[in-house]
């Protein structure tokens, strides 16, 4: 059995399910997962007393309204305090049943099986649970540490591209905040368990040093402010892997206007917009500003930016200081 923290690579599930021998489990998925790997979910828990709850796939479940269905699902089915809450799943299932687990009879144990890339390398990690309010995503949630985290690559053979683009995203970001080792196992090939570790390596260190997201952590923005206002002004049509990729690009165009980001950098990150064939943003970028003004890492009329120099930096200024950098990058 391969462990590190308490993640655990390639194992077989049904053994790590003894360590839990008085527990019922709940394990929560969404009904395309539910679908796709029912015969397996059937047979890894034939031994233990399960019951599945399925909620609708996509970001449209991370709301109030299911969160409270599913917690008075298993309410009514006399969930108690030892028992286990299960995610299988990618970032929806994760965020929503994490929530559910930290909130129900005042936190239950958790455990996270990841079945996207994105939550393999990123939303399995940390400890962040949640789900979104009307007024914006992951804005109602808590910190739950999973009691497990199991990861194996071979859920990722079913996972369509566009989804792989979304783990690309945090995998690039991971590449050009810390580790520039990654670019080099980063291939058009599936996802190998070493790349998947070295990118989870990133992520566990900054949420080490910084688990309350107050400083470094905040390195794991790169690119994310200007990919959360690509979003919003797309009205959600951009998926997010690909805003990740655009908002790299304009953040790492403002490091080299203010001279910190060298022209190499953006050529690296240009070579995996055509690998996985992403179109630039329509410039000019200032139409950005005006959905980065709420943006949740703002506060008052100051934006917090992470560029790149080698490593990420975390960098303060005013908006109207970013409006003009926004042009300047547009130029570039
Ligand atoms: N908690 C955190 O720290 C954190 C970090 C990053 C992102 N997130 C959240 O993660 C969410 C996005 O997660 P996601 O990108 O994993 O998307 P997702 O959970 O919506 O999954 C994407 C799609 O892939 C399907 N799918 C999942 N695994 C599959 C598999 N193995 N084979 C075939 N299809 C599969 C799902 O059914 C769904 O349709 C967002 O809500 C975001 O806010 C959370």
């Amino acid at each position: 059995m391969m462990k590190k923290n308490n993640i655990y690579y390639n194992t077989k599930i049904e053994s790590l399910l003894k360590a839990y021998p008085n527990s019922k489990f709940f394990l929560i998925t969404d009904d395309n997962l539910f679908s796709l790997y029912q015969n397996f979910l059937t047979t890894t828990f034939a031994n233990v007393d399960l019951s599945i709850t399925t909620i609708p796939e996509g970001e449209k479940a991370k709301t109030i309204k299911e969160y409270q269905r599913v917690v008075e699902l298993l309410i009514k089915a006399e969930i108690r305090r030892n028992d286990v809450i299960v995610a299988f799943g990618g970032g929806v299932v994760g965020d929503l049943a994490g929530f559910v687990a930290a909130t129900i009879l005042r936190g239950v144990t958790f455990i996270n099986i990841p079945t996207t890339l994105l939550a393999m390398v990123d939303s399995a990690l940390g400890g962040k649970v949640g789900i979104n309010s009307e007024a914006g995503k992951n804005l109602i949630g808590a910190f739950k540490n999973a009691d497990k985290i199991i990861v194996n690559e071979q859920f990722l053979k079913t996972l369509p591209q566009q989804e792989l683009i979304n783990g690309y995203g945090e995998i690039v970001k991971a590449a050009f905040i810390s580790d520039r080792t990654i670019f080099s196992l980063l291939t058009d090939d599936q996802p190998s368990l070493k790349l998947i570790k070295k990118v989870q390596k990133v992520k566990l260190a900054l949420v080490k040093s910084d688990y309350f997201d107050k400083n470094k952590r905040q390195y794991l923005n790169f690119g994310h402010s200007f990919a959360h206002a690509i979003e919003k002004e797309s009205n959600y049509q951009v998926p997010h892997g690909y805003a990740v990729f655009q908002g790299m690009e304009i953040a790492l165009k403002i490091g080299m206007v203010l001279k910190i980001t060298t022209p190499s950098d953006l050529r690296l990150l240009e070579k995996y917009f055509s690998l996985y064939q992403i179109k630039p943003y329509q410039k000019p970028y200032f139409k950005l500003l005006k959905y980065l003004k709420n943006d949740k890492k703002n506060t008052q009329e100051l934006t917090t930016l992470i560029l790149i120099k080698e490593r990420a930096l975390i960098k303060t200024m005013k908006e109207v200081e970013l409006d003009e950098l926004l042009s300047l990058a547009s130029e570039l």
